[in-house]
């Protein structure tokens, strides 16, 4: 009998995926492949044929991926900036448009060692542990502490964060780390900012199998940033900065949170590449108690 030719497998995988609505076929099908044969994408070139064994198994992930299951949680991992994170059902994939507010966060926290020998950071909203992981892999000199509020986040932050020094608490952002109260130079957040009524244009994989708790904020989306904003300001050092993630079409909505209570200074807004407002930081001008 002949092999299955791996070729004509990616060729199919990638018609199916794309009849399914899955926003990058070609990629998906390929990384499906490179995961059953324990490879790289980049070395499926070399491979001609494909054990049929291995072809059944990959028929049946890209059968999944079809039904729209998260590319990582069928590979069990998922890539931040330069850190790997076990990821699967009850955590928040972390997502590529967060690097950027974990760039702007680690650049922050390297400053701050270098002017003050010393440095605090805290992710509120953990999740995985990406932005937390990244911190502490970029920047070794920093103390990073990070938080979640959902269990079953908590037990794959905790499996994610295991031997990076990373301080981890299961608790909520409104009254977790009282100890660091005024002491935080650097605070991330990545919170839930999707309006409920907008749950119908969420895409399958997100509405599907990210935890809700991870997604949706109130009628504006805005509910889980107003908490931050009252937390950042009681947790930070004067003159220490917040970054937070918002949707794209909160690019004026969620700065005014924090512009709004005559707390901050320098509230801006931050960019990604293709144009779209993607997280707002702001600098503590006087201490909140
Ligand atoms: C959008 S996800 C971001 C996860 C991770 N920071 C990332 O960027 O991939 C938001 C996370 O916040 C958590 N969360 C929601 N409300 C919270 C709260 N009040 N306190 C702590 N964590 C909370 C959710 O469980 C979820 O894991």
């Amino acid at each position: 009998m002949s092999r299955p030719r791996r070729r004509e497998l990616l060729t199919d995988a990638v018609a199916r995926l794309r009849e399914a609505g899955v926003a990058s076929p070609e990629h998906d099908a390929a990384e499906l492949l490179a995961h059953v044969l324990g490879t790289t994408r980049g070395a499926l070139v070399l491979l001609d044929e494909v054990d049929p064994d291995r072809a059944a198994a990959y028929d049946a992930l890209v059968t999944r991926r079809a039904a729209r299951e998260p590319l990582q949680h069928l590979t069990g991992v998922a890539w931040f900036r330069h850190v790997e994170l076990a990821v699967g059902p009850g955590v928040f994939v972390p997502r590529p448009e967060t690097e950027l507010l974990a760039g702007w966060a680690v650049e922050r926290a390297a400053e701050v060692l270098v002017e003050r020998g010393e440095c605090v950071v805290l992710d509120l909203c953990t999740g995985s542990g990406a932005v937390a992981k990244s911190l502490a892999d970029e920047v070794p000199g920093a103390r990073v502490h990070a938080v979640e509020l959902d269990p079953d986040a908590h037990a794959w932050a905790e499996r994610n964060l295991a031997g990076t020094g990373v301080e981890l608490r299961l608790g909520d952002m409104a009254t977790a780390f009282e100890e660091l109260v005024g002491t935080v130079d650097v605070l991330t957040c990545n919170p839930p900012y999707i309006p409920l009524e907008a749950w119908e244009s969420v895409a399958p994989e997100a509405r599907d199998h990210d935890p809700h708790l991870a997604l949706f904020s109130g009628q504006d989306g805005l509910d889980a940033l107003r908490v931050l904003e009252r937390r950042a300001a009681v947790l930070l050092r004067g003159g220490g900065v917040v970054g937070a993630e918002h949707a794209d079409v909160q690019g004026e909505s969620a700065p005014a949170v924090f512009s709004g209570t005559g707390r901050w200074a320098d509230v801006r807004d931050h960019r990604d590449l293709a144009g779209r407002a993607r997280f707002l930081t702001a600098r503590l001008a006087r201490w909140a108690s």
